[in-house]
């Protein structure tokens, strides 16, 4: 029972506690990227702006109505368009602002404490019409993915790494989350994880109205294997782990 009441503490506010703290940004260390660069030598593929995408189901209410985890889909592809929309509603990047000339932070379609972004997303795809399977991250400052890597059996590890849920291997992609801890620290110190926790809540949700509107739908995934998802992300599991997973298919 202490163990959770410890775990309790850990969901309130916790500003208190930085009086008299010197967070990084107060000690004017580097800020870290807002985006993780892009790693030489991979293809970069690029997406559709939201300017040029139609969507289908464009009203708020009728997205909201609908909206539930869905967890069975079936074998028809999602088209590189609705793909950018996806990526484009749950973390795209609709400014970058700029202080003493450089970029500083970026405004998204998703808020996020201090306008921090903390995240990185990694796909992993299955079924795109048009895209190699293997597993892919989004650029969200660019509307680009990059390609990492492809392998066989990685619908077979994905599911593996879910604990056994199939739908992350019979969906067309799964969107993973990670959280590059640092950009959240640098300025909140041991107020960021909170906060960061929060931030993520209004991406996968973000994530299922959109689903609705393309006919597609996904279901939130926290119950998973923290070592295997970050290997198969090819993440060290210190500076930036999984935090959250979200498969995504027609239904
Ligand atoms: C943080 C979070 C974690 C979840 N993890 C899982 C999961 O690992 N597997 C799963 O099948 N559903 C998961 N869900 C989906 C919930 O079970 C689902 O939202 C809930 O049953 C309510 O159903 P609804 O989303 O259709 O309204 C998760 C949802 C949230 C918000």
């Amino acid at each position: 029972m202490d163990k959770i009441k410890q775990q309790r503490n850990f969901m309130k506010a916790n500003f208190k506690a930085l009086q008299g703290i010197q967070t990084d940004q107060m000690k004017q260390l580097p800020q870290p990227s807002l985006e993780k660069p892009a790693e030489e030598g991979h293809k970069l593929i690029e997406l559709i702006p939201i300017e040029k995408i139609k969507i289908k189901r464009d009203t708020l209410i009728e997205n909201i109505k609908n909206r539930k985890s869905r967890r069975n889909f079936s074998n028809e592809p999602l088209t590189v368009e609705e793909l950018s929309f996806l990526l484009w509603a749950s973390q795209g990047v609709k400014e970058v602002i700029k202080r003493l000339d450089k970029a500083y932070a970026t405004l998204r379609t998703v808020p996020s404490a201090g306008a921090r972004h903390a995240f990185e997303t990694y796909l992993i795809i299955h079924n795109v019409s048009g895209l190699e399977p293997g597993v892919y991250r989004y650029l969200p400052i660019e509307h680009k993915l990059i390609y990492l890597y492809s392998e066989k059996n990685l619908k077979e590890k994905i599911i593996e790494a879910t604990l056994g849920q199939k739908f992350t291997g019979n969906c067309s992609v799964v969107f993973i989350w990670s959280c590059v801890a640092y950009r959240g620290e640098w300025r909140y110190h041991t107020a960021a994880h909170k906060a960061m926790l929060l931030d993520a809540g209004h991406i996968c949700q973000n994530l299922y109205l959109a689903c609705e509107a393309i006919d597609a739908g996904t279901c939130a995934i926290a119950a998973y294997d923290q070592e295997k998802v970050d290997k198969i992300i090819q993440v060290d599991g210190e500076e930036e782990y999984t935090i959250y997973l979200a498969p995504v298919g027609k239904y």
